[in-house]
């Protein structure tokens, strides 16, 4: 890698551990104003400097994130298609290289969508956008979006991160599966997970740990932050178990205690492990 590369790349995966812990909140470009991500300001504030890096759209960006910050921005660069619209497959490049770099961008990201009807443009998008990256030494990382005719499984989610990864993406975010391991082997590049549909803490602390323990790099989390009732206690619980190897039941012992619960909680449920 090239310096300029090598330097944006340790802004997302940290050097010291190899681990990152990224704060998703790009879900309106194609979602509208999710729930408890209506106003994008006010969501990202408490948590800006508890991520390692931040990732969402351009117009999120510039209307929601103060120039000042340090924390690195992954720049969401696909878009073109709702949830209402014909086929969320259907995505194009929305936002140009000059844009990314005028944004100061540390990384792109961009979904692909293996086996569905517009697999070959979404292919051909992150190969021209990993064409751009690397002229400007900016990594890229794809995300491996799964339509609801596609099997979460690690053979599909397998196939999916290889592509990605052959055709230069520098990270990878996907799912967490069972035989994870088998997707993380078959990718030479780092892997991270998407937290997926709000889980209770514990199994979204759960989650987390499962999918270190099977070789992610880290994840690339956003409803299981920011829509619980506690976002700040929950990422800080997250980077627990991302960076110093927290077990789930440690990290959720932490929350319950930057919550200060830990003692009620704990009386409660005596038999839980
Ligand atoms: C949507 C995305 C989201 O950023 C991703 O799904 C992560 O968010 P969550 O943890 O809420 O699933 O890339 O395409």
């Amino acid at each position: 890698m090239d310096w300029g590369m090598k330097n944006r790349f340790s802004q997302i995966i940290k050097p010291e551990d190899g681990r990152c812990v990224m704060l998703a909140v790009d879900h309106g470009y194609f979602l509208g104003p999710t729930e408890r991500l209506e106003n994008p300001r006010e969501t990202i504030r408490p948590l800006l400097n508890l991520a390692d890096s931040l990732m969402l759209t351009r117009g999120v960006l510039r209307s929601s994130v103060t120039p000042e910050s340090n924390t690195p921005i992954v720049l969401r660069v696909s878009g073109g298609s709702s949830i209402i619209g014909e086929d969320l497959s259907k995505e194009t490049i929305t936002t140009s290289i000059d844009e990314a770099i005028r944004l100061n961008a540390s990384c792109l990201a961009l979904s692909i969508f293996v086996g569905s009807k517009y697999e070959y443009q979404t292919l051909k998008n992150l190969a021209k956008l990993v064409n751009e990256g690397e002229k400007y030494g900016i990594p890229v990382l794809a995300v491996t979006a799964v339509g609801k005719e596609m099997a979460r499984d690690a053979r599909y989610l397998g196939l999916a991160c290889r592509i990605a990864a052959e055709l230069g993406a520098h990270i990878i975010k996907t799912y967490h599966c069972v035989d994870f391991r088998k997707v993380v082997d078959g990718c030479p590049v780092p892997v991270i997970i998407a937290g997926g549909k709000k889980l209770a803490e514990r199994d979204a602390l759960q989650l987390t740990y499962n999918a270190i323990t099977d070789g992610a790099s880290g994840v690339d989390m956003g409803r299981n932050i920011w829509q619980s009732d506690n976002p700040v206690a929950m990422i800080k619980a997250v980077r627990k178990i991302v960076h110093e190897n927290f077990t789930a039941q440690q990290a959720y012992d932490h929350y319950l205690d930057l919550i200060g619960l830990k003692n009620t909680i704990r009386k409660g449920t005596s038999a839980r492990t």
